[in-house]
């Protein structure tokens, strides 16, 4: 007998950006952020999760491949995940008896894997919400944000569509650090997010490695956390509610810029961004400057790939310009990549070099 349950979860793409840990047992946060959810018409995880007497050991099949699952986060996700199962079973004990037996979880991403796409957030809420349906748990989302949130920390927004903000919390066990929705998608219809595949390949350095050697190393990091984050926190949610655009916008690509510096006041630095990367950012300054006002914003998560966020009535502006100068940029099933030209090095540079 097996049982079996089945969902998608979306990527969110953080416009005040969660970068560091307090508690990296607990995976609780230095600093509140906030993100947009996409739709899961274009990146999504679909995730199906089974449990059965028969089976012998938990396991997690990601994209085709095995993956271990020994690794304490995932633990933990699994372990909270039984507990609230046996607290219902021994309340009802007509319920079948899931909460012992293994599982097995099948999850798919439709879109890159570890490249700064959000594939731990979409990844771990599905991984969540699948085990939850399948266990019949009635809790809220908010309190399945805290489960998802052991996953990977920015898992515990993909639980809400619109935009969403998780609250770092004061509490040291972590029982208040969850994600809380600040608005609806349907709030500020208009919003746009266009993708810029820049780079599939997975990234060197993990958001979880690279985010720890920021707090143990980067002075600006320090500032960024303690005065930086909170009045924007405030800022950005204000912005969000009064669908201003503009304050919006500059807000996102202030911050996106901030936690790309602090990964290279890292020490080693953490490079996430690259020639492409940093050429997409003039583009969007030059689409504002040519509009005179800023209609487009971009930002980065760990990894070189850009995420525009725009107004639909300035889509024919925005996608006009981007896809001009880097590349086909049209829908995410359409084209799938920017086409980046390789240049060699002139001649002339490789005999100045030869000759010192
Ligand atoms: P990203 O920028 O894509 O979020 P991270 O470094 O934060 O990259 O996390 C990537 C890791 O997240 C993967 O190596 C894998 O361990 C985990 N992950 C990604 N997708 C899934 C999924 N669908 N189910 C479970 N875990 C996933
Ligand atoms: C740059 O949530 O992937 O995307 O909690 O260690 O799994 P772990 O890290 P993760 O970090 C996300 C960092 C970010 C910013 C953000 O999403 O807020
Ligand atoms: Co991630």
């Amino acid at each position: 007998m097996i049982h079996q349950a089945s969902t998608t979860a979306p990527v969110n793409i953080a416009t005040l950006k969660y970068w560091g840990k307090r508690d990296p047992a607990l995976n609780l946060p230095t600093n509140n952020s906030i993100s947009v959810t996409l739709s899961q018409d274009d990146l999504r995880t679909l995730t199906t999760a089974s449990c059965s007497p028969d089976f012998t050991q938990d396991e997690l099949w990601l994209n085709g491949k095995q993956e271990d699952v020994s690794g304490k986060r995932l633990v933990a996700c699994f372990r909270e995940l039984r507990a609230l199962r046996h607290k219902m079973e021994d309340s009802d004990s007509s319920l079948p008896k899931l909460a012992d037996q293994k599982l097995k979880i099948v999850s798919e991403n439709n879109f890159p894997t570890a490249a700064g796409l959000a594939s731990s957030a979409a990844g771990f809420a599905a991984l969540i919400r699948a085990v939850a349906n399948l266990y019949e748990l009635q809790e809220t989302p908010e309190q399945l944000s805290i489960v998802a949130r052991q996953g990977s920390g920015s898992a515990c927004r993909s639980l809400y569509g619109g935009y969403v903000a998780w609250e770092m919390g004061t509490e040291s066990d972590g029982s208040d650090s969850r994600a809380v929705q600040i608005a609806t998608a349907d709030h500020w219809p208009e919003m746009r997010a266009a993708i810029l595949v820049v780079s599939a390949d997975k990234k060197d350095t993990s958001s979880t490695t690279g985010m720890q050697v920021t707090v143990h190393t980067s002075p600006l990091f320090k500032e960024r956390v303690t005065t930086v984050v909170p009045e924007r926190f405030a800022q950005m949610k204000k912005s969000i509610l009064d669908r201003d655009f503009p304050t919006f916008a500059e807000l996102t690509m202030r911050d996106s810029n901030q936690f790309h510096a602090t990964c290279l006041d890292s020490y080693p630095p953490i490079f996430y961004l690259n020639d492409v990367s940093r050429a997409s950012i003039r583009v969007v300054e030059a689409i504002n400057k040519a509009a005179g006002a800023t209609i487009a914003a971009y930002t980065f998560d760990a990894g070189p790939n850009c995420v525009i966020y725009y107004e639909d009535k300035n889509e024919e502006l925005v996608l006009g310009a981007l896809k001009a100068i880097l590349g086909r940029v049209e829908g995410w099933e359409k084209h799938q990549s920017v086409d980046a030209k390789k240049i060699d090095v002139d001649e002339r540079w490789e005999s100045e070099l030869a000759n010192g």
